[in-house]
Order: C-alpha cells, then sequence, then structure tokens
C-alpha cells in the first residue's frame, strides 16, 4: 500500500468527515459540491478509507490535464465497470487498447458527411412526433422530449419500423437498469441484500433480453441483404484498420445498448432545459425565431445564434455535470500530487458557473458565445468531454438539437407556467418536470 504521507493532496475531507457528509451529497450532489468548491477554492480530496481518494475538482487545468495532457494514465473508474455488467463493453466503459480499437472502428460513422445519410431520418422522426404534441397552460414537456429523442435515436441505430410495444419495452428496460444503477452506486449497502431482493438478477435479466431484442434484429438483417443506411448496418460493416478484422456481434450489441444509454437521456435533458431557458427569456426566444427566417431546416448548422444558444444551455445544465476517471499510476500536477488508484471526478457543472471565468454566470446569454467564437472550444467548456474519449456522438446530438429547436419553435409558442424545475443529478443532470404552457402556431 502507498505511503499517503508522500502526496500532496488537495485540502478537504477526513475519512469520518466524508461519511458525515455523505448523507448530504446523496440528497442533493450538486448543492454539496457547489458549497465544497467554495470552501476549498475549486478543487477538494473526499476519503473513501483504505487511502483510496477522490478528487472533485473544476480547477480547468487540473481538467485538461486529465481528461487531455495526460489521458493515458487515466481510465474510467469502478463505476464505469459496474454499469458495464448490464450494459456490456462498449467503448463508454471500456479502457486501453480494447477501448482505442473500437473507438477507432466507430469513429467515422459519427464523421459529418456520414450524419447527412442520417438527417433525414431525424427530420422526418422529429416532423412525425411533433404531430402529436400537445398544447395546453400546463405541459410536462420532458417525458415527451424524452419519448423523441429516444424514437430519434432508436430509428437512427434501426432504420426499421419497429413495434410500437418493442420501443416501449427497450424503454422501460433502460430506465430500470439506470434506476437500479444509481441506488447500486449511491447506496452500497443495499448490495448485501441483493441475495434476498433479487434485485441484481433481476435487472441482469432485463440487460439479457434487450441483448436477445437486438440479437433478432441482427438476425433479421442478415437474411434480408439489404441496406438500411442506419447505425446498425455502419457497425456491422466497420472493420479494425489493422487487422481488416469486423467486430464480433456480441460486440456489436454492446456497441448498440451504449450508444442508447448515452446517446437518448443526455440529448433529452439538454433539450428539455433549453425550452424552459427560452421560455424565461422571451427575448433570447424571440432572437432565435429570427434567425430561422428566410432559412430552411438544412441551413440549421450553419446558423450561429442557434449553435451559440444550445452550448449557452448546456453551459447552465451540462447533461454530463460530472464524470469520474481513475489515475492508472502516481501522478502530479501543479501543487498537487497523489497515489494510483486516486479517482478524479472533473466537476463541470460548476466549471461553467465559475465567477471566476463567466461574466454574469447565472445569466443565460447566448450572445457570450457569438461575441467569443473561441469560447466554445475554449478549456472553460465541456458539455461534451473532452480529448480522445470525448463524446462520440456530439456532432449527431447538435444536429438533432437543432433539427428539434427548428421544427418545435416554428411550431409552437412556449412561454413559462411558472414552475421551476429541481435539479436532479444522477447519472446525468435532469429536471424533474419542465410544466410550460404550448399553443400551437397558426401557421
Ligand atoms: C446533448 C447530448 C450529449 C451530451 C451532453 C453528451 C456528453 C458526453 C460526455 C461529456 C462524454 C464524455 C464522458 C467522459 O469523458 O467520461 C460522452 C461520451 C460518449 N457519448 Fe455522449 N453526449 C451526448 C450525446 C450523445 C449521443 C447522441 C451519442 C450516441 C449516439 C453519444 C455517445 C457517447 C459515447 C459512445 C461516449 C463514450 C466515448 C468514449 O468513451 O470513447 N453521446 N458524452
Amino acid at each position: 500500500m502507498s505511503n499517503p504521507k508522500k502526496y500532496r493532496l488537495p485540502a478537504g475531507f477526513s475519512l469520518l468527515q466524508t461519511a458525515i457528509r455523505s448523507g448530504t451529497f446523496l440528497k442533493d450532489p450538486i448543492k454539496a459540491v457547489v458549497k465544497n468548491m467554495t470552501l476549498f477554492s475549486g478543487t477538494y480530496t473526499a476519503s473513501l478509507g483504505l487511502n483510496r481518494k477522490i478528487i472533485i475538482t473544476q480547477n480547468p487545468d487540473l481538467i485538461n490535464y486529465i481528461l487531455k495532457e495526460n489521458h493515458k494514465n487515466y481510465n474510467k473508474s469502478a463505476i464505469a465497470k459496474s454499469a458495464s455488467r448490464f450494459m456490456g463493453n462498449g467503448i463508454l466503459f471500456s479502457n486501453g487498447n480494447f477501448w482505442l480499437k473500437q473507438r477507432r472502428m466507430i469513429q467515422p460513422a459519427f464523421h459529418k458527411e456520414k450524419l447527412q445519410e442520417l438527417q433525414s431520418i431525424m427530420i422526418k422522426t422529429i416532423a412525425k412526433y411533433l404531430t402529436a404534441f400537445p398544447a395546453g397552460d400546463r405541459v410536462d414537456v420532458y417525458p415527451l422530449v424524452h419519448g423523441l429523442s429516444f424514437n430519434v435515436l432508436l430509428k437512427s441505430i434501426f432504420n426499421i419500423p419497429l413495434p410500437p410495444e418493442i420501443i416501449t419495452e427497450i424503454s422501460e428496460i433502460f430506465s430500470d437498469i439506470q434506476e437500479f444503477l444509481i441506488r447500486d452506486t449511491n447506496q452500497p449497502l443495499s448490495r448485501l441484500f441483493y441475495p434476498l431482493t433479487g434485485a441484481k438478477n433481476v435487472s441482469l435479466k432485463k440487460a439479457n433480453r434487450l441483448r436477445e431484442i437486438i440479437r433478432g434484429i441482427i438476425d433479421q438483417r442478415k437474411t434480408e441483404n439489404k441496406e438500411n443506411c442506419d447505425l446498425l448496418d455502419m457497425l456491422l460493416s466497420c472493420t479494425d484498420e489493422n487487422t481488416g478484422e469486423k467486430m464480433s456481434e456480441e460486440q456489436v450489441i454492446d456497441e448498440v445498448l451504449i450508444l442508447i444509454f448515452a446517446g437518448h437521456e443526455t440529448t433529452a435533458n439538454t433539450l428539455s432545459w433549453l425550452l424552459y431557458l427560452l421560455a424565461c427569456n422571451q427575448e433570447v426566444l424571440e432572437q432565435l425565431i429570427a434567425s430561422f427566417a428566410g432559412k430552411n431546416i438544412g441551413d440549421c448548422m450553419s446558423n450561429e445564434y442557434l449553435k451559440a444558444t444550445i452550448h449557452e444551455g448546456m453551459r447552465l445544465y451540462p447533461a454530463a455535470w460530472m464524470t469520474e476517471r481513475v489515475a492508472v499510476e502516481d501522478d502530479q500536477i501543479g501543487d498537487f500530487s497523489f497515489p494510483a488508484k486516486t479517482i478524479i471526478i472533473p466537476f463541470f457543472f460548476g466549471l461553467h458557473r465559475d465567477k471566476n471565468i463567466w461574466d454574469d454566470p447565472l445569466a443565460f446569454k447566448p450572445q457570450r458565445f457569438i461575441n467569443d467564437p473561441k469560447l466554445a472550444r475554449s478549456k472553460y467548456f465541456f458539455p461534451f468531454g473532452a480529448g480522445p474519449r470525448m463524446c462520440i456522438g456530439n456532432n449527431f446530438a447538435m444536429v438533432e438539437m437543432c433539427f428539434f429547436l427548428y421544427t418545435f419553435l416554428k411550431e409552437f409558442q412556449i412561454r413559462p407556467s411558472g414552475q421551476v424545475p429541481a435539479m436532479k443529478a444522477l447519472i446525468t443532470l435532469r429536471p424533474d418536470k419542465v410544466v410550460l404552457t404550448i399553443q400551437k402556431k397558426s401557421l
């Protein structure tokens, strides 16, 4: 075991202090971490026992160092490993050479030119979904937007007519497994009761059912032998550039599961927060709608104000409010040094609202990204992470969100209802609900 005295860890909490604070943390993680950040000037250490430390930081230099400059020394941690028991060994959870091989194979499918093939699927799915979008004085848009982004993603992966009951089953299994994972991580003691409650086995069975559904779709595809121009076609055909080998069928299933896991809730949350922010900031909404004048949906990706609006929404409410890494070997940066196995949590939410970095940090001002176009790529802004493990679906998500806002805001008028969404910082940062007044525009 390493000698803790030889490291210069950031100040923070002992094991006992960490344990005492764990209840407050679990109740409202964002509030607790924001408070600690003020106490410890942006970086602090908590103790996990057995000399295991966890460093939580919103320091941009430290975050950059971990995710980019010395990324080779940082793996996804045990939290990711625990999720992979259910979601398989796709790129979100894997590490090392295996991760690199998979990432290289899959990356081309998400290049901008390739995404053009998916654009018509997205446009059609959004238009169809919005025909049944309800208007009213108090509409909770969160489940509706969640359903929409789930449908867009499923249709982009499987461009085939899936029976509605299968779509619902896939969606329910994902929510159930996600809920289980949150409980498993936040209440480790509940693991003691798994043999009695059977909770883990139930989730494993559900995960197997998901695999069975995807396997069925792949089997059908093999017999049909036609092009579907979707992400599944791409995963089935991509090859390792060194060996020319394709992925095994089980690995394709792992990667499909990861795309659904990583891609649907993140986009749904971002869009829901954006609708709330726009409803409460009518002057921004008007400017955004004015930016659509004379343009069609295909022009969305060159609409700078639209992209700035999305960036500003992700600054205030980053769906990935934090991530996690574990040090492979001892490391040091600036005044700090820490042993191998230290867990590092980049706290994006705190960095995105840091008053030392952002002018008027709590205000929703898309214009800041227009005034300073470099901001979106700066070391202060990490909505999609950074470095080699940056979100593979970032272009996909930006296109989908641009298409959705363009189509939705042309058809519907939104106003605040007075409800203020509460932040639920689980695996992603979601609102409890987003209740808005929605009126269909007369076109
Ligand atoms: C607004 C929407 C999205 C947000 C905010 C978001 C955010 C992120 C972030 C912050 C990471 C990096 C995590 C880390 O460094 O630990 C990430 C990774 C990832 N995202 Fe996204 N994401 C979004 C949409 C999507 C979509 C639509 C897909 C797939 C279609 C996707 C697939 C992935 C995958 C597979 C990874 C893992 C990449 C790797 O480790 O190599 N994401 N995402």
